[in-house]
């Protein structure tokens, strides 16, 4: 603070300008809710519940949740997903085992247990609400790329030399 300044508060005068007022934090992916305040949370959706698996739309893309997940429990005691889609657990749940990648720690190494890495796995699979998208969307997958290109389902023919 500027040496003028400090006397002008001390004289109770309203002398400093608007800039200097320090700025409450604000977090662009929390909305303008200053970082001490609690968030009011949206009102939770219609989850989508049908049980159809989605096409994916690009091999690596982790799949959607076809099903309902609020309320499932993913904490250091217990986690909820993987009471059913844990490979031993497959059988009596019917569920998609996990995939290999999912035990696989960050060097490489396959371990018995899922890796800690893919622990919490909505931070990767979300469930879907049955909205209209906010954000048009032309994204098209590689099959329909292929389908629409002049050379129709064949690969493109090398080039000759
Ligand atoms: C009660 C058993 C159960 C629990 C608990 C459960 N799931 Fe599922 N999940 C299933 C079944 C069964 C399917 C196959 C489709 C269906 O029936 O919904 C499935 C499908 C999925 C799929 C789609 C897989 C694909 O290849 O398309 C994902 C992703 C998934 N679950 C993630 C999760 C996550 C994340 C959690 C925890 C938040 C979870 N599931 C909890 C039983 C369960
Ligand atoms: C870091 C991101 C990430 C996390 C965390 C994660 N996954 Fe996945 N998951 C993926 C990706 C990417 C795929 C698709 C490619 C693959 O199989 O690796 C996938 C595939 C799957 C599949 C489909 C497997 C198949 O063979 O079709 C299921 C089921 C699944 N995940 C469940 C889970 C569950 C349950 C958890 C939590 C224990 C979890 N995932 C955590 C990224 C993740």
């Amino acid at each position: 603070m500027t040496g003028a300044l400090c006397m002008g508060l001390m004289a109770g005068i309203a002398a400093a300008p608007q800039q200097a007022r320090p700025q409450p934090l604000v977090d662009a992916a929390r909305g303008p809710t200053a970082i001490p305040d609690s968030t009011k949370p949206p009102v939770m959706g219609n989850q989508v519940n049908d049980d159809l698996r989605r096409t994916r739309n690009y091999a690596q893309q982790p799949p959607v949740i076809p099903h309902r997940v609020d309320g499932y429990q993913i904490d250091k005691n217990f986690n909820k997903c993987l009471d059913c889609h844990a490979r031993a657990k497959t059988t009596v749940s019917q569920a998609v085992p996990v995939s290999i990648t999912h035990y696989i720690d960050r060097d490489g190494h396959p371990l018995g247990q899922v890796s800690t890495r893919r622990y919490f796995c909505m931070q990767c699979h979300v469930p879907q609400d049955p909205v209209q998208p906010i954000v048009p969307n032309t994204f098209q997958d590689i099959d329909t790329v292929i389908q629409q290109s002049p050379t129709g389902n064949r690969p493109a023919a090398p080039a000759r030399k």
